[in-house]
């Protein structure tokens, strides 16, 4: 294929679901890179040999070696340490910023045009801190959680309605932790606000089910999730390849878009100190966005 995602860490979790997702959509070719360099280039295999019932000509490798991903368009990031049940998600800012900075001299050697998505935890730190190790440009830095938050808003307000999760939009923005902003009156069924389908208690029990959500996970399996965070990254990769125009909630460096409060602050972080009149200038700074 003329296009290629390489997938760090892919011998994970999260990564494998990355990857393998990747693949079974045909989005790309898929460079999986790991320490664990025998099981990368093992489960690599596995997945390429998925592709012919997935009716996908993607290719698929693996191993530990950095120049096969080489000339990709998009490298995800899943290195990292995950979560234990009991932990939050800044308990693994220091060791997984040490796997960032033992990261980013390979992909500014290797990928010095690709878009980065982050995916380790503390999210919001970890995007910050590839932005500055690689230098790369701030809108080539765009960390995976917003897609995440949302998708498992719009889970919970599908099950609480009867209703597809086809037809519930839903938006949650701050920082991928405590900082968690849901939005109930931009987020919908149908069209219509949840405001008006749904008790305030109701969606109270659903914005915070939804900023626990990682955890509520992490209890039940004993390590952090992979599923829903592997298919928001791909969401992603998918609207970049295909440059899709789609808005996506992300992690991004911000310079004083949303008023002087946030200059320079990860995007995370911005909506933590959530002025009220926040979610006003974002929707006010999309609509400039669309109307240029
Ligand atoms: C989560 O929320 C892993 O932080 C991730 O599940």
């Amino acid at each position: 294929m003329n296009r290629k995602v390489a997938v760090v860490g892919g011998a994970g979790n999260v990564g494998a679901t990355v990857a393998h997702a990747i693949a079974a959509k045909e989005l790309a070719d898929v460079v999986i890179i790991d320490i664990a360099e025998q099981k990368a280039a093992g489960m690599a295999l596995d997945m390429y040999e998925a592709c012919p019932i997935e009716k996908s000509d993607a290719r698929v490798i693996g191993g530990g070696d950095w120049a096969e991903a080489s000339g990709a368009d998009i490298v995800v990031i899943t290195s990292g340490k995950p979560r234990k049940p009991g932990m939050s998600r800044d308990d693994l800012v220091r060791d997984n910023f040490a796997i960032m900075e033992s990261i980013a001299p390979n992909l500014v050697k290797h990928c010095p045009n690709a878009i980065v998505i982050p995916v380790a935890n503390p999210l919001d730190a970890m995007a910050q801190a590839l932005l500055k190790l690689s230098k790369f440009p701030r809108e080539r830095i765009i960390g995976m959680a917003g897609v995440l938050d949302s998708a498992r808003m719009r889970t919970f307000i599908a099950m609480e309605l009867n209703v597809s999760v086809e037809n519930v939009h839903a938006f949650v923005l701050g920082g991928h932790g405590d900082t968690m902003v849901p939005l109930p009156r931009y987020s919908t069924v149908a069209g219509i606000p949840i405001t008006e389908l749904l008790s305030k208690d109701q969606i109270e029990a659903i914005s915070k089910r939804t900023a626990n959500g990682g955890a509520e996970i992490t209890k039940l399996v004993g390590t952090s999730a992979w599923y829903a965070p592997g298919s928001a990254a791909t969401e992603m990769v998918e609207a970049i390849l295909k440059d899709k125009k789609k808005i996506l909630p992300c992690s991004v460096y911000l310079q004083g878009e949303y008023g002087k409060a946030f200059t320079r602050t990860v995007m995370g972080a911005t909506w933590a100190s959530a002025e009220k009149k926040m979610p006003k200038n974002y929707f006010n700074e999309l609509k400039k966005y669309l109307l240029k």
